[in-house]
């Protein structure tokens, strides 16, 4: 017969051990961030022909936001995953400049620092350009 006390244990031990899954999760997710998962196969992304300059396109980069990028240079790709605590940056196009709503961390449209706490530069993904395709990854 289940008592009200074995009931209660039963459930305090179950909690407990979901609590400490979910810390398990998170201290995994520290120690093995989604910069170093392994990664696929490279993403075909555009027809080189159909990006303007200046033109921004948002992508999924194996779970992770990305954006492509099209400016007077040759098209490049960054990883939009803050690198100070990994909220999603925001692009602004008016300004050429990257945003973490999260800490104001700010960064130029190449990735690189300009404010705020993040420690690095944003995740630069290579870009292949074969035939009219672009490729990333
Ligand atoms: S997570 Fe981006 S500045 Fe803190």
């Amino acid at each position: 017969m289940l008592t009200r006390r074995t009931f209660l244990d039963r459930l305090r031990h179950w909690l407990l051990g979901i609590l400490g899954l979910s810390g398990l999760a998170g201290v995994a997710g520290y120690l093995y961030p989604p910069a170093l998962r392994r990664r696929g196969e490279p993403l075909l992304l555009a027809n080189a022909a159909e990006l303007k300059a200046g033109e921004g396109r948002l992508f999924d980069y194996y779970g992770e936001p990305a954006i492509l990028l099209h400016g007077q240079e040759a098209p490049r790709a960054l990883s939009l995953v803050c690198t100070h605590l990994g909220c999603s940056v925001r692009w602004q196009p008016k300004e050429g400049r990257f945003v973490c709503p999260c800490h104001r961390g700010i960064f130029d449209a190449d990735g690189n620092v300009l404010a705020g706490p993040p420690p690095a530069p944003l995740e630069r993904l290579r870009v292949q350009v074969q035939g009219n395709h672009l490729l990333v990854g």
